[in-house]
């Protein structure tokens, strides 16, 4: 445990403390209602939370593509308790970072070394259950798949979403995403790129750019977001799929 805590980087460190805060404040009535209504105020002041508000009033399901510790999870899951209650939240992450052998040059930004991009994200096991609990506690629909995109997605049953959160860095981690999930995004629906234009992931515009090539549909900026996230709006004159819903749980 020590060698563990020796080599994890002081961010990691922080943020797994809040996260036994928070697991602290879940074990009481009192604490829970504290932490909902945080995620509240959170929700409010999160410039992304509008165009996903909007998103929930059409058909379909949510998935996130790049978790980590959950943080952008947890606001997704509180908006939907209140909004959209029947549709399913699906967060998908490897929880043990970077498919190691899939970080391209095109994926370094200037002064930026292979050999720390692959430390990334790597402490994380301790999220799905964390994020179980979490669903469990509110009543989210929440379902956690855990492994590579390139594993994972294709097994997935195809459905319908009104929202894709894509926030995964690489080029190819981008391309393993949109290859399986832009089909089933409901046309109006919105997919949201968390790193493109961002200068320390270059492979994501590279990714997105060529993935919408020739298409009408380009990225727009995310109104009020200071960092600029942005994201993709589906042409409503697209086609609509047949999708099945079943309930599903699925861990590791
Ligand atoms: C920037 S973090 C996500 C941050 C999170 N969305 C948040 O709001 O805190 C990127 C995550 O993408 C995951 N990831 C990147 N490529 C992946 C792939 N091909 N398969 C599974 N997970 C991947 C990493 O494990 C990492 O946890």
């Amino acid at each position: 445990m020590l060698e563990r805590a020796s080599i994890m980087k002081r961010i990691d460190r922080q943020r797994i403390r809040l996260d036994d805060q928070i697991a602290r404040l879940m074990e009481t009535e009192a604490g829970r209602a504290e932490y909902w209504q945080q995620l509240d105020v959170a929700c409010h002041e999160n410039p992304l939370m509008k165009l996903f508000e909007e998103s929930l009033k059409l058909d379909g399901d949510v998935i996130e593509c790049g978790v980590y510790r959950g943080n952008t999870t947890r606001l997704l899951g509180r908006r939907m308790r209140d909004l959209a209650p029947t549709k399913n939240l699906f967060a998908c992450d490897s929880f043990e970072g970077f498919p190691q052998d899939r970080i391209l040059d095109s994926d370094l930004g200037p002064f930026r070394f292979r050999f720390k991009i692959r430390r990334k994200f790597k402490h994380a096991l301790d999220v799905p259950y964390r994020l179980t609990q979490f669903f469990d506690v509110y009543g989210i629909r929440g379902n956690i798949v855990k492994g590579f995109f390139s594993d994972t997605l294709p097994k997935l049953t195809p459905r319908e979403y009104c929202f894709i959160f894509i926030d995964c860095d690489l080029y190819e981690s981008h391309l393993d995403c949109l290859n399986v999930l832009y089909d089933q995004l409901v046309p109006g629906g919105v997919i949201v790129f968390d790193d493109y234009a961002q200068a320390k992931w270059p492979g994501a515009s590279l990714a997105v750019d060529e993935f919408f090539a020739g298409q009408p549909t380009k990225p727009e900026r995310v109104a009020g977001e200071s960092k600029g996230v942005w994201f993709v709006r589906k042409p409503i004159s697209d086609k609509k799929i047949v999708t099945t819903y079943e309930p599903l749980r699925i861990y590791g």
